[in-house]
């Protein structure tokens, strides 16, 4: 049985953009896994918090010696790692807020990102840890920012991700949401028309084509 972690960032939760065109691609992955396991992670309702320097320390700290604060805070952390390992398809709502990543989401990385957790430092360089999954992004943004130097949200996300193992990424984009009613619903039309595709390509791989 597969599972899939649905991973929504938006601060308007369901309602949102992204979140709406990830829900896209899930009800069609149902569809072709029946049997499959979906799990929501919704970082509006359910806010990781920033990683501090007490949360940072009890990452660092040996297990025998973490105090019992120290041992919540790992036990939080690697509850969302745990999750996250489970899954063999992530799907990310990602909005573009302010020029980057919803800060919920960036929370949410500074806790999956984990030295000898999801990632290990070896002779070669650092080694991901979380491999073998597939990841589909569906970006939200009010203006145009794919495949220009201000997207800073591509690069950023392909560098987080593979550096924890996870490197097979696809990235939908929605642009133009906030130039008008036209803009809107064209930028919605394509990025449907993208999810669409994916979606076929991930139930029959032979029609994969880019
Ligand atoms: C607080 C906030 C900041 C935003 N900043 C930007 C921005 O810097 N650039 C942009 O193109 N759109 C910006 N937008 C528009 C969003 O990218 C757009 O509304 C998108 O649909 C957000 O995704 P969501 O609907 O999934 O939340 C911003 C929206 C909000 C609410």
């Amino acid at each position: 049985m597969k599972t899939l972690l649905k991973i929504q960032s938006s601060i308007f939760s369901d309602g949102g953009q992204s979140t709406q065109l990830a829900d896209r691609f899930v009800a069609a992955w149902r569809e072709a896994n029946p049997d499959g396991d979906v799990v929501v992670r919704d970082l509006a309702k359910e806010p990781v918090p920033h990683l501090d320097a007490a949360r940072f320390g009890a990452f660092l700290a040996k297990a025998e010696d973490r105090t019992p604060a120290q041992r919540d805070a790992v036990a939080y952390s690697d509850a969302l790692i745990a999750e996250l390992k489970d899954a063999d398809v992530v799907v990310l709502g990602l909005p573009l807020y302010n020029f980057g990543l919803p800060s919920t989401l960036k929370a949410y990385f500074d806790h999956v990102g984990r030295a000898g957790v999801t990632f290990r430092y070896t002779e070669k360089g650092p080694v991901g840890l979380l491999t073998g999954k597939k990841v589909y992004v569906f970006a939200a943004r009010g203006g145009f920012y794919a495949g220009t130097p201000n997207d800073t949200q591509t690069p950023y996300i392909r560098a987080f991700l593979s550096f924890i193992g996870m490197n097979d990424i696809e990235f939908v984009y929605a642009e133009g949401l906030a130039r008008g009613e036209e803009s809107k619903q064209q930028g919605i039309a394509r990025a449907r028309a993208e999810v669409d595709r994916l979606a076929r390509a991930e139930r029959e791989p032979e029609f994969a084509v880019a």
